[in-house]
């Protein structure tokens, strides 16, 4: 798809070219497109594929459903009217042209990072590489406090940084280039770093894992025990290519589409540069030495390799029966997986080795799908329609997850039922929204507070 919009570009490129005044202009679309495709715009803006950017599709965030608008040039329902300094205030500032506040489901906080340059391509792209939609889309209704648009005026003055991008010149270009596109456009710390009461990201435990939803985005920190610091530049330029690297990861949920969409078609330099930039991000706080979620299971380290063949259960054990029923025919009756990989092992595996078990329990409710250019990767869901042959329910699931997690996976771990029924409704909830639920005045009244209080710690 991207492959045939880049080659009827280069077509459009060539006819152009007559006058160097159009060539240039498609030059800067073009790279407008590249810059849109990083920033995975279309993950959010697009509810259907006939229809890019022209909106509609609902953000699901712990505060409510956030309703991402038409983006297309449309003069009636999108940003059609909008300057270049308008579009440039919405995406560095989350303002828009009408002057109200965007909520941070916008990632607005990610795209301050962005340079003038790079905005002037991003605004050529959607004004003239993007076919308008005269479609309006739905309104987003949050509850009140949330409803007030305003309030994130107080959040902008505590969470969101001065528009730009300062180069760090002790680093090396690429290393830069890196940050940049981290910060950035591919805004990977809007699902890796944890968020605080507010919602912001903080900033101190930058990378070190968070809840997305029903998914966990695990910690990305060089830090070689609670991050991904043993895996080589290469590693990470495998997986945000394919979505999988052998024996280690596998990306499904928000991972996998950002992958489908986006990072799969990053050039080898950005990729290259987003990996050398990785590599240098700490986590001061975890431990160096020990085992981390990619060992557990080594082939050499007999503790996992015992539990990938004990498999001696008695045959009534409920686990092993809904293992052997629904999984062993492709994960195998050892949840060895495939010699490929295609059909991962399940020892080995950051899904069922990790602290958090959020994604295992979302893989086996809503399966795994992918597309890159090494095709469709498609494991099916088990917890999507009750009436079907393969529904699981909460107690099955949670049975099911703590067999393979004493198994296979993290023995500390175990999955309760309602941890099941969490992950199954989207997962945990914000603190600010059991607040404005309640209606109690006085919960409204202390997160004023507390928001008073913060700008006032920080103004000291
Ligand atoms: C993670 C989801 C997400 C991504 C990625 C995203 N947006 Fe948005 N965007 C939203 C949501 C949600 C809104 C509406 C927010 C609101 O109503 O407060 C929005 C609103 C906007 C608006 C304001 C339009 C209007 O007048 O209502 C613009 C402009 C915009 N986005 C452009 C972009 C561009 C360009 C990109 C890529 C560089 C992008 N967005 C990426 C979620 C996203
Ligand atoms: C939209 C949310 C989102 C964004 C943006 C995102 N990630 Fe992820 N990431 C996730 C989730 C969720 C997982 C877990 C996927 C799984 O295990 O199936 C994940 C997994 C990973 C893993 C594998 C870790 C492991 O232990 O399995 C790596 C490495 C990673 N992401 C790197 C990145 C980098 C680098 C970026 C930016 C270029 C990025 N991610 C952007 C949500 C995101
Ligand atoms: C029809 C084949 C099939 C069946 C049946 C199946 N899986 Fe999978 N499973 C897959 C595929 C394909 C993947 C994704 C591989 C990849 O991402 O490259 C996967 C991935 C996984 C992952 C890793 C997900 C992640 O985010 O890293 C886990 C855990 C998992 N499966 C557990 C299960 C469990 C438990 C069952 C039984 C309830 C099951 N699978 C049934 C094919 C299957």
């Amino acid at each position: 798809m991207l492959r045939f919009k880049q080659s009827t570009l280069a077509l459009m490129l060539a006819f152009s070219s007559v006058t160097v005044h159009a060539a240039s202009d498609d030059a800067l679309v073009k790279k407008g497109e590249y810059l849109a495709v990083a920033a995975d715009c279309t993950a959010c803006h697009t509810a259907s594929v006939s229809q890019p950017f022209a909106g509609g599709k609902v953000i699901a965030s712990p505060v409510g459903e956030i309703i991402a608008t038409n983006i297309t040039p449309s003069k009636a329902d999108g940003i059609g009217n909008y300057s270049e300094q308008q579009f440039a205030d919405a995406l560095r500032k989350g303002i828009r042209a009408d002057g109200a506040h965007l909520y941070p489901a916008m990632p607005y906080t990610a795209y301050a990072t962005l340079t003038d340059e790079d905005i002037h391509a991003l605004y050529a792209y959607f004004m003239s590489g993007v076919q308008p939609v005269d479609h309006p889309t739905a309104q987003t209704h949050l509850p009140f406090p949330l409803n007030l648009r305003f309030s994130m005026m107080f959040w902008n003055a505590l969470f969101l940084n001065a528009p730009g991008y300062q180069p760090d010149t002790a680093q090396t270009a690429s290393w830069n280039r890196g940050r940049y596109l981290v910060e950035g456009a591919a805004h990977c710390s809007t699902c890796h770093t944890p968020r605080g009461f507010l919602m912001q990201e903080k900033t101190d435990a930058a990378f070190t894992g968070a809840q997305v939803g029903p998914w966990f985005a695990p910690n990305i920190t060089a830090n070689p025990v609670s991050g991904f610091g043993q895996w080589s530049q290469q590693d990470l330029i495998t997986y945000l290519r394919t979505g999988r690297l052998a024996g280690k990861a596998q990306a499904a949920g928000s991972m996998a589409e950002a992958i489908t969409h986006s990072f799969q078609h990053l050039s080898d330099e950005d990729l290259m540069a987003i990996a050398e930039y990785m590599q240098s991000v700490p986590d001061h706080t975890a431990f160096a030495s020990g085992a981390s979620r990619f060992t557990q299971g080594e082939a050499g380290n007999n503790l996992a390799a015992f539990r990938g063949h004990a498999f001696a259960e008695p045959v009534s054990d409920e686990g092993a029966r809904l293992f052997s029923g629904n999984c062993a025919s492709c994960h195998g009756s050892s949840g060895q997986g495939t010699k490929d990989g295609f059909y991962p092992s399940l020892f080995h595996n950051s899904a069922t080795a990790e602290r958090n078990s959020s994604n295992l329990i979302a893989t086996i409710l809503f399966g795994v799908e992918r597309d890159t250019a090494q095709g469709n990767v498609f494991m099916p869901p088990f917890g999507a329609q009750p009436n079907a042959l393969n529904h699981l329910d909460n107690q099955q699931i949670a049975t099911l997850s703590n067999w393979i997690l004493h198994r296979y996976g993290n023995q500390n771990v175990t999955v309760s039922p309602e941890q099941v029924a969490e992950i199954r409704q989207g997962g945990p909830s914000s603190p600010l929204v059991l607040l404005a639920q309640s209606g109690v005045v006085a919960a409204v009244l202390l997160v004023i507070a507390f928001i008073l209080l913060l700008i006032w710690r920080r103004k000291r």
